[in-house]
């Protein structure tokens, strides 16, 4: 008998369940009011000049004359019918995505309790292949507030050809879904776009939901930024904040961070922040200033050498994951051997791809091409081999070039410890370099959601139930007003058409969402550019520690979002 209790608690302590799981799960997310009383009804919101491309107009007709809508109460709402949803998750994951499903789920349920909602499995490829799992009640309960997107799984998957939107259409048919949902970023929302268009036929509307821990999802004044943005943030800048932390007391070391962020660099810039570091490269300002991949060593060299006369021979840096994109004589190599890439395996057996070939072979064909000059050879020999490698790495399925994959921190860290040893051969450095190098994207995005996160991401599934009531399609559904309260937040549905311009993919000019990139008019940039002389010299700093979800630090919000709406 005394057996028992003893076996009880070895199994809950050698469970999967923490205690802190379990009290996330219990706390349900706040509805903002636009919600809260049901999917409510559809008015024009003016003021916003949304302007479609002609090439938009003629690949998406139907969908191209949605309009803004603000999702406001009713004051008499008419009996809901029952109706048949899909959901899929794409792209990378973002914290938040369950969150997204539960406000989904909820407020159909809520609407009608007949009502089903089926989750696609593995992204995009699920609704191809009509893989699903029906969301309930214990599913949702069971995930919510939790980081991941791990209740369906996600995936990368392009809906780019004649056949899988058919494959698609007919999933959607056999389900009788009147409405998708698609969580994701440019490309997924791109996707749905199109679904949107193609699904009409068959009466399922489309909305896509702003999803990337990269935030370069934003449209100026209605969707400040996607959910994910604000948890991969705050992971990654309790990170850095423990290495100032540790830099500051061992007075040892200078430790190079690469934070994940595709393109963009709002991430550095919010852990920047959040953190103080003594160096923060922003890829936007490099490309604004036109820097060569020597000038960027050398800045970070110059301080460096700065804070050893000050007999400081420590500090942190931040490097974005994208910044090689803004550095003009690099990313005219990525557009071109991308091409060439894509060109060759356009033409090569499906068992041949690029990267199968040797590092020589693949240099030897790109010598080959016709786009590639002397010019171009002579900059890709001049670069460090770990760069010239990362340069041929695989483009991912919609060609774009994986940056995840380059290990941009140490390519900077080698050629910055090559520049100081010149350096002190000339007498100029005197200071003792010890490095040390980091990179956070993937646990920043499998981290747990904030609390923002956690009502921003339900509040976003709920609002996208609501365009789907009210008749919707080819809409991105958003909360304006971020920046403020819940209860004074605003749900709105954001036509996709306007997003989108031409962008090269594959070598081709394809109709895409356009990315957002740091905008250096903004107050955010400015306030950037006019405190980071201090943080170089001073160590000024800051500890935001781990992500809360209970007391007052739990209402914390991106600085970046606070600062461009003062
Ligand atoms: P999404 O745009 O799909 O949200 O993904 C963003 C991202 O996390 C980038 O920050 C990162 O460079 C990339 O995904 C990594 O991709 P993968 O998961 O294919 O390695």
């Amino acid at each position: 008998m005394a057996g028992e209790p003893r076996q009880r608690k070895i199994e809950a302590l050698l469970g999967n369940e923490t205690t802190f799981r379990a009290a996330r799960r219990s706390s349900q997310p706040q509805l903002c009011p636009g919600l809260a009383a049901g999917p409510g009804g559809l008015r024009p919101l003016e003021g916003f000049d949304l302007e479609v491309l002609k090439v938009a107009q003629e690949q998406l007709p139907c969908v191209s004359q949605n309009r803004l809508v603000e999702i406001v109460p009713e004051s008499q709402p008419g009996p809901e019918k029952p109706r048949r949803l899909g959901i899929v998750l794409s792209g990378g994951p973002a914290p938040g995505g369950h969150n997204v499903i539960a406000g989904l789920f909820q407020a159909a349920k809520g609407a009608h309790r007949d009502s089903r909602v089926m989750g696609f499995r593995a992204g995009p490829k699920g609704i191809i292949t009509n893989k699903y799992v029906e969301i309930t009640d214990d599913i949702v309960s069971h995930y919510l507030n939790s980081g991941g997107f791990h209740m369906l799984g996600t995936g990368r998957d392009k809906i780019d050809t004649p056949e899988k939107m058919e494959r698609c259409r007919e999933t959607c048919a056999a389900l009788q879904l009147s409405g998708l949902v698609v969580v994701g970023g440019d490309d997924s929302n791109t996707n749905a776009a199109f679904l949107a268009e193609n699904l009409r036929g068959i009466g399922t509307q489309v909305i896509g939901i702003p999803k990337t821990i990269d935030g370069d999802l934003q449209v100026p004044e209605l969707l400040q930024i996607p959910f994910g943005f604000h948890s991969a943030c705050m992971a990654f800048a309790t990170e850095v904040g423990n290495l100032n932390t540790d830099c500051k007391s061992d007075l040892k070391y200078w430790h190079f961070n690469r934070l994940m962020g595709r393109s963009a660099s709002h991430i550095a810039l919010e852990v920047a922040f959040q953190t103080h570091p003594n160096v923060i490269l922003i890829g936007e300002e490099i490309e604004e200033k036109e820097l060569t991949i020597h000038n960027v060593v050398r800045l970070i060299a110059d301080v460096i050498v700065e804070r050893a006369r000050a007999g400081k021979n420590y500090g942190t840096i931040l490097i974005p994951e994208g910044i090689l994109e803004f550095i003009h004589e690099v990313n005219i190599l990525i557009i071109k051997i991308s091409y060439i890439i894509a060109a060759y395996n356009r033409e090569a057996s499906q068992d041949e791809p690029f990267h199968t070939l040797s590092f020589e072979e693949q240099v030897q064909l790109i010598d080959n091409s016709d786009i590639w000059r002397d010019y171009d050879s002579r900059v890709f020999l001049g670069f460090p081999s770990l760069l010239q490698k990362g340069l041929l790495l695989p483009r991912d399925s919609h060609g774009n070039f994986q940056y995840a994959l380059v290990n941009t921190e140490r390519i900077l860290l080698e050629m910055v410890a090559t520049y100081l040893r010149k350096q002190r051969a000339k007498g100029i450095y005197k200071g003792v370099l010890r490095t040390q190098n980091h990179y956070y994207g993937y646990d920043g995005r499998g981290t747990f959601p904030t609390k923002f996160d956690c009502d921003y991401a339900y509040n976003l599934g709920a609002a996208a139930y609501s365009l789907l009531a009210n008749g919707a399609t080819g809409y991105m559904a958003a909360i304006k007003d971020l920046h403020h309260p819940v209860a004074a937040w605003q749900p709105i549905g954001i036509p996709l058409a306007p997003l989108m311009h031409l962008e090269e993919r594959k070598g081709r000019l394809e109709l895409v969402i356009a990315k957002q990139k740091v905008d250096l008019e903004s107050p955010a940039f400015q306030l950037l550019e006019q405190e980071r002389p201090k943080w170089a010299k001073e160590d000024h700093y800051r500890f935001p520690g781990p992500i809360q979800f209970d007391g007052i630090a739990a209402d914390d919000k991106p600085i970046t979002l606070q600062l461009n709406s003062l």
